[in-house]
């Protein structure tokens, strides 16, 4: 165990690379230490992308299996010459169109970065954040920060700095706390080497969006259902789960209904996952969570990892969960919710 040092930083103030917190988080990247710090999608735990020794530290902290390719933050797109050996126009305009933000390029690699982020892959996935802290932090380093998602392997995503504690307390050298995160789920990661560039994993930028600059993008078969192993290894995991299993059942809240009459015929402590809409529709469980307004999807992700850790602070056994149209924002929602549930519907 460490001390991990925590430092609140306001994101909306001015020059934030000059703040103390902020210098000290990036003097202990720059000593190889790993430090946790909010972007616009989730928190991640930062680490030198280019020190072994640095990212064995991420993959500790995390307990995460060392299979799984770490994606390289950037702040500035100039970052990308020492990183990535070639852009093809496509990712030249998805670059121009959505950084920062919530997109990941699979580019690939120079071999510049530790083997230990590209897990021995010959490409590097790349994306420049747009929040703030993030951003002032990678400049401030200097460094090109690899940052997977700031919990530990298999729980679901940190939104708040709390959560983060929660996981990795005594873990890591230091945690920026800059309130909530806005998308809420992790970015889109997108292969550009391939012909259509494809989408790996479901994120902050919809299909639709990107399909509006680039014309045509692929999903990986891994995504639509069909039984493969898929090429980002970090979906083939059950992951983003609570620790009582997870149930998606399709057919509404009469279906919802009916699964919770059979788990309290078996005396089993149930708990629903709902939106605000419905969060009064089912008084026959024992635990009702909300997790935003059906009518607005956006807010549904920005509240489906708190919504999920919450049924950890309560002693259900079973969870019940909605299903949500899997178009725009909504394929991002069912894909970490069918991760949570490993795949069990009803
Ligand atoms: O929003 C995000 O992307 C967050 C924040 C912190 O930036 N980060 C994040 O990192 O979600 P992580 O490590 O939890 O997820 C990285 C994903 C994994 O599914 C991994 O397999 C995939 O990216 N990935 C990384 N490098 C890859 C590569 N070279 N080829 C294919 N997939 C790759
Ligand atoms: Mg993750």
């Amino acid at each position: 165990m460490m001390v991990t040092k925590k430092w609140k930083v306001d994101k909306f103030v001015d020059n934030l690379k000059s703040y103390p917190q902020i210098r000290e988080a990036a003097s202990l990247l720059k000593a190889n230490e790993v430090v946790a710090f909010p972007t616009e999608t989730v928190y991640g735990l930062g680490g030198n992308a280019l020190s072994d020794e640095a990212i064995k530290k991420i993959y500790e902290a995390k307990g995460r299996p060392s299979d799984n390719p770490l994606i390289v933050h950037v702040s500035s797109v100039k970052q990308l010459d020492d990183l990535c050996s070639g852009l093809n126009e496509q990712a030249e305009e998805l670059i121009k169109a959505f950084w920062p933000g919530p997109l990941t390029l699979i580019l690939p690699s120079t071999g510049h970065v530790s083997e230990k982020v590209t897990a021995g892959l010959s490409t590097v996935a790349i994306r420049m954040p747009e929040d703030p802290i993030a951003k002032a932090v990678i400049e401030a380093s200097g460094l090109p920060i690899a940052a997977p998602s700031a919990n530990l392997s298999g729980r679901p995503s940190p939104t708040t700095a709390a959560h983060v504690l929660r996981d990795l307390d005594g873990r890591v050298a230091g945690v920026i706390d800059g309130g909530e995160t806005g998308v809420g789920v992790e970015s889109t990661v997108v292969d550009c080497t391939s012909k259509p560039i494809t989408i790996l994993r479901p994120g902050g930028i919809t299909k639709e969006q990107l399909e509006a600059v680039i014309g045509e993008v692929g999903e990986d078969p891994a995504l639509t259902g069909q039984d493969k192993a898929p090429k980002s290894p970090g979906m083939k995991y059950r992951h983003y789960a609570p620790a009582a299993p997870v149930y998606i059942v399709h057919g509404g809240m009469e279906r919802i209904k009916e699964v919770l009459q059979q788990a309290n015929n078996e005396n089993k402590k149930t708990g629903v996952l709902t939106t605000d809409e419905n969060k009064d529709g089912y008084p026959e469980a024992d635990f009702v969570v909300a997790c935003g307004r059906r009518s607005v999807p956006e807010s549904v992700a920005h509240h489906l990892y708190q919504a999920l850790r919450e049924f950890d602070d309560t002693d259900v056994e079973i969870i019940f969960s909605e299903s949500f149209p899997n178009e725009g924002i909504g394929a991002a929602i069912m894909n970490r919710l069918t991760k949570a549930a490993g795949g069990r519907e009803l």
